[in-house]
């Protein structure tokens, strides 16, 4: 691991997207430079390399692109989480509520075993809307959920609040937008 990389200075700030008012945190700059993407898989390795993990979650799409390096780090499976529609074999579907409408995501139903270790692995922890789901679908196979972790946390928003006591471990926080 390398202390001296200031992960923060890797996320772009762009207002008003994807609507006026909203304060978007660009990941982009961040995966652009290798030093500091390989930075935030060997700290997320480094945080959970004995913690026995069989399985990592993520849902798409921003989910998978720190998911699967992660998962091989720590020789787990991946298991992706989808939008409805995409996954081809016999699916668990959870829904729920968005600031406008309901969403859904689904599962491969045969993805995650009883004694499954999981990790569920997400770019960033907002409402936490997106995190409960996935800690439901894992919930549903009586796997437990071991930790969540997020490069990026909005504090302010209190995501955590909403995740039902399981662990959250995440690399950069903004207490204030
Ligand atoms: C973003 C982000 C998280 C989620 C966080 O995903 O990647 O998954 O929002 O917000 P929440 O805590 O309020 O649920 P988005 O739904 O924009 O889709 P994407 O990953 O496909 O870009
Ligand atoms: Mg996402």
């Amino acid at each position: 691991m390398n202390d001296s990389i200031n992960l923060k200075k890797y996320i772009r700030e762009i207002p008003d997207f994807p609507k006026p008012g909203i304060l978007f945190r660009d990941i982009t700059p961040l995966l652009a430079e290798p030093t500091v993407f390989q930075e935030v898989i060997n700290r997320l390795t480094a945080y959970y390399q004995d913690k026995k993990i069989t399985a990592v979650l993520a849902a798409e799409a921003r989910g998978f692109i720190f998911a699967a390096p992660l998962a091989l780090a720590l020789r787990a499976r991946f298991i992706p989480i989808r939008k409805p529609g995409k996954l081809p074999f016999e699916t668990k579907a959870f829904h729920y509520e968005l600031e406008y409408g309901t969403d859904s995501l689904e599962m491969h139903t045969d993805s995650i075993h009883s004694d499954d270790r999981v990790l569920i692995v997400d770019d960033l922890l907002a409402t936490g809307g997106t995190i409960s789901a996935c800690i439901e679908l894992a919930n549903h196979s009586q796997a437990e959920v071991v930790s969540c972790a997020f490069l990026i946390e909005l504090s302010f928003l209190k995501g955590r609040e909403k995740m039902n006591g399981c662990d959250v471990f995440s690399l950069i926080q903004y207490d204030t937008e």
